[in-house]
């Protein structure tokens, strides 16, 4: 089946394209699994844009690079940060209940950059102001909420969930090759439970965006959701497309530490209003012992911190506290949290809570220029499975969101630009499973997913060593050749597909990891502490 434009991915990227490029064509949106089960709809701490009368473009594009450890492009940082009002302003068109000052609380305003002060700004690492939009502690729920609202609502959008795209369909899926480097759509696994489940449609585009998120699957301990698993990279990669600078995985300091609730975040604002790091032994704040940002220095040099006093004190957790503001500041700047944590015998208000780190945000991915333009003719990358130069060696908090609009945006209008130079898409062959049969293994798949995630939480986690790096490269080569046996005698599954691109990713991330002989931001490789004096991007070329 054909459409205008595919869109593989419907969280804040694929969504803002989506809607944008809706005005003039017919889009077709897929999801793995449900619409709103990407990272979109857990975001909690909100979105950076300059909206404080204080504050400037040039503060937030400082930030940014500083986090990024001078590796991100600066043209790209300024063109995000520029766009952010807009961006914001849109979200809060389509209904988005931004967070307002107390005094001012009402409905936002048709202008929330008109310098009002109308909205609530948090503050988060990093950030040298207070500069983040937010609907209590759940804004990415809202965002999904409202995207998907105005996505059903648009005639020329068809959504669809449960469609689990394989492989990008390039040149030689085409009946006639013609030798070009182009893309045309993509291969889907029908993942659902009507008629066709089972089936793998091949669903073409005169353009294709990938909207895929993270990769964040690729390891034990990951706030992401489940579907994390890196497919929109390792498809690109198959397809031909550079990916970069996937060594800088970030790791959010700040993950509740429980033994049945494994990947839930504690915003970083837990932090931004006052929250104290502390030895759960001894009460004792650490983080002025390693940076004078103190609990507000960047994520990287907070996840180490407490990684590094979890492995000196053989603890299993350290305290976050905020418990010395008046409850009701607390509840009311977390209700999210403070109700989550509460059914699960923490008090918030009275007590800490146990924290650990955890693998969060995918910095590296398919490399893109500053229309979102991947490397193959007709595809695009946008939201956290590219890498547009933004983040740099790390992410700055809340920067991702606003990423996923402004580039979801771009992308779009680029298409809409360069219209008359996509053809229609030529026949292209079907999906053949003429030599495959059912799987009668599904334990391999379990067994292979679990020691993959391991190993790379504990040779490719917060700090690295050559040898932990050669141990994984060594295990993903073994792991190499059992999937690809199996993925070329057994018909696809949902389970399969994630499998093959978790590994991908994690090849692509240790390649990486092992090309870089210093370290900067989220790298830290033991053996290689100091930092060169050129930054200098990891590109890999398939
Ligand atoms: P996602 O929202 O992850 O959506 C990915 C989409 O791709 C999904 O629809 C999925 O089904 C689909 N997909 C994936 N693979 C396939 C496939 N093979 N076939 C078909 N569809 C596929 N950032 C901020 O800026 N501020 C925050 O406060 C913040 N808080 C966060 C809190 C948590 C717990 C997490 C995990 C992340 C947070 N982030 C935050 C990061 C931010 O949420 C993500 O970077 C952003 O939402 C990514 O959006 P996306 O559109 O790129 O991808
Ligand atoms: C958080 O709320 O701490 C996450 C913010 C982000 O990932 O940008």
């Amino acid at each position: 089946m054909s459409h205008d434009v595919l869109i593989v991915g419907s969280g804040a990227a694929g969504l803002t394209a989506a809607l944008v490029l809706a005005e003039k064509c017919r889009v077709l949106v897929l999801a793995k699994g449900a619409l709103d089960a990407g990272s979109t709809a857990w975001a909690q701490g909100g979105i950076a844009a300059v909206l404080d009368k204080g504050d400037t473009f040039e503060d937030h594009i400082r930030d940014t690079m500083v986090a990024g450890g001078g590796l991100n492009r600066r043209e790209t940082v300024e063109f995000v940060v520029e766009n952010a009002p807009v961006a914001i302003e849109r979200l809060a068109d389509l209904g988005v209940p931004f967070n307002l000052d107390d005094a001012t609380s009402g409905s936002v305003g048709s202008s929330p950059t008109g310098g009002s002060g109308a909205l609530h700004l948090t503050r988060e690492g990093g950030h040298s102001h207070r500069r983040i939009v937010h609907v209590d502690d759940a804004t990415g729920w809202a965002v999904q909420q409202a995207l998907l609202k105005a996505a059903h609502a648009h005639p020329n959008i068809t959504l669809r969930p449960d469609m689990a795209a394989i492989d990008l369909v390039t040149d030689r899926h085409r009946i006639d090759p013609a030798g070009e480097r182009r893309v045309w759509g993509v291969y889907a696994l029908d993942t659902g439970s009507g008629p066709s489940a089972g089936r793998v449609e091949c669903l073409t585009a005169r353009a294709t965006i990938l909207a895929t998120g993270g990769a964040g699957r690729t390891y034990l301990f990951s706030t992401a959701p489940r579907g994390a698993t890196g497919d929109g990279i390792a498809m690109a990669w198959r397809a031909g497309c550079r990916i970069s600078n996937m060594e800088f995985m970030q790791f959010h300091p700040t993950c509740l530490y429980n033994l049945e609730v494994k990947n839930f975040l504690i915003t970083e604002a837990v932090r931004g209003e006052g929250g104290l790091l502390k030895n759960p032994e001894t009460g004792e704040r650490f983080m002025p012992r390693f940076d004078p940002r103190e609990e507000l220095a960047p994520r990287d040099v907070v996840a180490r911190a407490i990684d590094h006093e979890i492995k000196r004190l053989g603890l299993d957790y350290v305290h976050l506290d905020i418990s010395h503001k008046p409850p009701e500041f607390v509840r009311h700047h977390f209700p999210t949290i403070y109700e989550r944590l509460l059914g699960l015998g923490i008090d918030m208000t009275k007590e800490p809570i146990p924290v650990v780190p955890a693998q969060h945000y995918t910095c590296g991915g398919v490399l893109i220029d500053l229309a979102g333009r991947a490397d193959l003719f007709g595809l695009y990358a946008v939201g956290e499975c590219s890498e547009s130069g933004l983040h740099g060696a790390n992410r700055l908090a809340s920067n991702s969101l606003l990423e996923c609009f402004v580039f979801g945006d771009a992308a779009a209008n680029d298409i809409l630009a360069r219209w008359d130079s996509f053809s229609e898409p030529p026949a292209i062959r079907a999906w053949d499973e003429s030599r495959v049969a059912d799987s009668d293994e599904e334990v391999v798949i379990k067994q292979t997913w679990t020691e993959l995630r391991r190993f790379m939480w504990n040779y490719v986690g917060i700090v690295r060593t050559n040898k932990r790096l050669e141990r994984a490269a060594h295990r993903i080569q073994l792991l190499r050749d059992e999937i690809a046996e199996y993925y070329s005698n057994f018909r696809v599954t949902a389970d399969l597909i994630e499998l093959r691109n978790l590994h991908q990713t994690a090849e692509l991330i240790v390649k990486s990891a092992r090309a870089r002989h210093e370290s900067r931001g989220l790298h830290y490789n033991a053996d290689y502490p100091q930092t060169d004096p050129a930054a200098r991007d990891t590109i890999l070329v398939p």
